[in-house]
């Protein structure tokens, strides 16, 4: 069956295939494409498109560049005889085609988020070019950190982060969510450093410095990822394993000891984990995001290392990008909710299958309260319309668009799809969506289609365009959003009244309880959250004696302490505050704690104090984030 669409072709604007309805047999070649408009790429899928990528590069720390060479495979899709590149910061020294002659091209206009399309001249016959080139020693995508920024303080460290449109500061690529291709790699580092990629990894330094990679399943070039570093390797099954540098290891081993379990649990879910082994790589604390889904490996923030398992969720989230993400891709960054509500739906069943529904609620329960403060703070702003699912980002950074909405909004929404059809039946229909629509990119308008076809008229349940009209394309978090239970949370809010009444910590909690470990992470978050944002003095000393949370080596409590701390003015915190900030780079930790700063003048003065040390520790990603909320312009 194929499907038409009706085709928009205004001059200038990009369209980008997406492949739909295909046999439910994952066929890689048989997909029928249809067109949509991604307004962050400057390639044109209907003119031309990769298939295939050979990169070999060669990795320098000195001049914090990579010299490469880029050889794609591609498909010609209509008489314009161009294919067009998106590169940001890339200087380009020559395109050739097979039988190496010169290829003429030309670097457009720079976009400040897009960067610049490179329009390269093909003959009919061309199925091949080849582009050498080196990136910019201020490529976004890229963090060189030295030694003194790692923990091993002897070899200096790269790592990549390319979602959304970052992956073009460091490949010439199309770089659509809805653009496919696989590809292999060889990569040149300084002899002693380990190189890894979203692909088949080594897990022993080769001494001569080269690696071979290759990745067999097409991907979007957002799932594009390097690193190279100190790094050793340990196997947990055997298809799973950490790699951090040798000091963390075996923290790294301990904490993610489940990680087979979930990958079974998931699997048991959704279907078969479709890319052979699961690692997940610990990179220094400066990595901006907690982790990122890249295919194989996940890159993860060394913040989840809290000594005791109480953060892995993070885990069971990226790892859940295996499916929704990786195998069925937001087609444009405007259904970035696509990725993210599904995933974080995902992570939450697979944290009930392994450690019970009063976990998962508590999770559910933490997310349904940060989602209702950015819901409210996103209506008061700019654009109240970042509150829909369906994003409108043309123009804009794609960025802007990674808020709570796309992430709890999506997952309550499909909780609520849950609750109304019946756990039985929804999962029928995640199951058939993951596999019908393997290796391709959805649309929400699609997604709907199917949602409609596949679960309400399947099931004969009656369609109702509400709520698509309220979830997807309203503001706000609608009324009929489900309402998590926890009995631990209510236990927690009645000590925390108790406390806001007048009873001292040292009544509410006997040191039995403190030694017990009575409270979880996430028990603890919550009563940090319950509490007025500003405390006296005497209350957060007291808090602080007894349970020591300006020392918590736990990254989520101490950010939630240390917010208390900025608006209570706790000066006792302002030391460790400022250790935290200086040595961490995840930007969910950040963005808040600066923000909370700058809302009185000792506080920005204070801020800008701490960010003239922490900035050369923090990416691209966080710093432009950072330097915009305070006023900060970099010389
Ligand atoms: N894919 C995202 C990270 C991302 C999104 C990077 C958009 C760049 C643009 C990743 O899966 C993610 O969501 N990470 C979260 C962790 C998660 C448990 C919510 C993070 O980094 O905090
Ligand atoms: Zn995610």
């Amino acid at each position: 069956m194929k499907k038409h669409l009706p085709l928009i072709w205004p001059g200038a604007i990009w369209l980008l295939f997406l492949f739909a309805c295909q046999p439910k047999e994952t066929n890689l070649t048989h997909k029928q494409p249809m067109l949509v408009i991604d307004n962050h790429t400057y390639a044109q899928p209907a003119s031309a498109v990769i298939t295939h990528l050979n990169w070999k590069a060669n990795v320098s720390f000195e001049t914090h560049t990579l010299e490469a060479t880029a050889i794609y495979t591609l498909e010609q899709k209509d008489d314009s005889h161009k294919i067009i590149f998106d590169t940001n910061g890339l200087n380009i020294e020559q395109v050739k085609d097979a039988k190496g002659n010169a290829l003429s091209f030309k670097l457009g206009k720079e976009d400040p988020f897009l960067g610049r399309p490179l329009t390269i001249e093909l003959s009919p016959g061309t199925t091949q070019v080849s582009i050498t080139y080196t990136t910019s020693p201020n490529a976004e995508a890229l963090q060189w950190l030295t030694p003194a920024q790692t923990a091993g303080g002897k070899q200096p460290f790269l790592f990549t982060q390319s979602e959304a449109i970052l992956a073009r500061s460091w490949v010439p690529v199309q770089d659509s969510p809805g653009i496919r291709f696989t590809y292999e790699a060889e990569v040149t580092v300084p002899k002693g450093m380990l190189a890894l990629m979203s692909a088949t990894n080594p897990t022993e330094v080769n001494p001569d410095g080269v690696y071979h990679f290759t990745m067999d399943k097409p991907i979007p070039a957002y799932l594009l990822a390097l690193a190279v570093g100190d790094i050793a390797y340990q196997q947990l099954s055997n298809r799973t394993g950490v790699y951090a540098e040798p000091s963390l290891l075996q923290a790294a081993a301990y904490e993610f000891e489940d990680m087979d379990q979930m990958v079974q649990a998931a699997e048991h879910l959704y279907g078969p984990y479709q890319w052979g082994v699961y690692d997940v790589i610990v990179l220094p604390p400066s990595f901006p995001f907690g982790g990122m889904e890249n295919p194989k490996l996940t890159f993860a923030t060394p913040t989840i290392l809290a000594g005791d398992r109480s953060l892995v969720s993070l885990v069971a989230h990226e790892l859940a990008h295996s499916w929704s993400g990786n195998l069925v891709t937001n087609a444009t960054w405007d259904d970035f909710w696509l990725n993210e509500g599904f995933t974080v739906y995902f992570e939450q069943r697979i944290m009930e299958s392994l450690y019970g529904r009063d976990y998962s609620e508590m999770l559910a329960l933490l997310s349904l309260k940060g989602l209702k403060e950015e819901v409210e703070a996103i209506l008061k702003g700019e654009h109240p319309e970042d509150t829909q699912l369906k994003l409108h980002l043309k123009g804009r950074n794609p960025d802007d668009g990674m808020t709570a909405i796309a992430y709890d909004k999506g997952y309550f929404f499909l909780r609520y799809l849950e609750e109304k059809t019946g756990r039985k039946q929804f999962d029928a229909f995640l199951a058939e969506y993951f596999s019908n629509n393997a290796f391709t990119s959805m649309t929400t308008e699609a997604f709907i289609e199917q949602l409609n076809k596949n679960l309400f008229v399947k099931n004969s349940l009656p369609i109702d365009t509400a709520l698509y009209n309220t979830w997807i394309y309203g503001n706000g978090l609608p009324a009929n959003c489900p309402q998590p239970v926890s009995d631990k949370f209510k236990k927690v809010e009645e000590v925390a009244n108790q406390y806001l009444a007048g009873t001292p910590v040292t009544q509410l909690f006997t040191p039995e309880d403190l030694m017990s470990k009575k409270w979880s992470t996430h028990e603890w978050l919550h009563f940090l959250g319950v509490l007025p944002d500003s405390l006296s003095y005497q209350q957060m000393e007291q808090l602080d004696n007894m349970f020591e949370f300006t020392y918590s080596r736990n990254s989520e409590i101490l950010t939630a302490w240390m917010l208390h701390a900025i608006q209570s003015h706790y000066t006792t915190a302002y030391q460790n505050l400022e250790n935290f900030l200086v040595n961490t780079g995840r930007r969910k930790f950040l963005a808040p704690l600066y923000a909370e700063m700058v809302k009185t003048p000792e506080g920005k003065t204070m801020a800008l104090n701490i960010y003239q040390k922490a900035r050369p520790n923090y990416h691209y990603v966080a710093t432009s984030t950072i330097d915009k909320m305070l006023n900060y312009t970099a010389n």
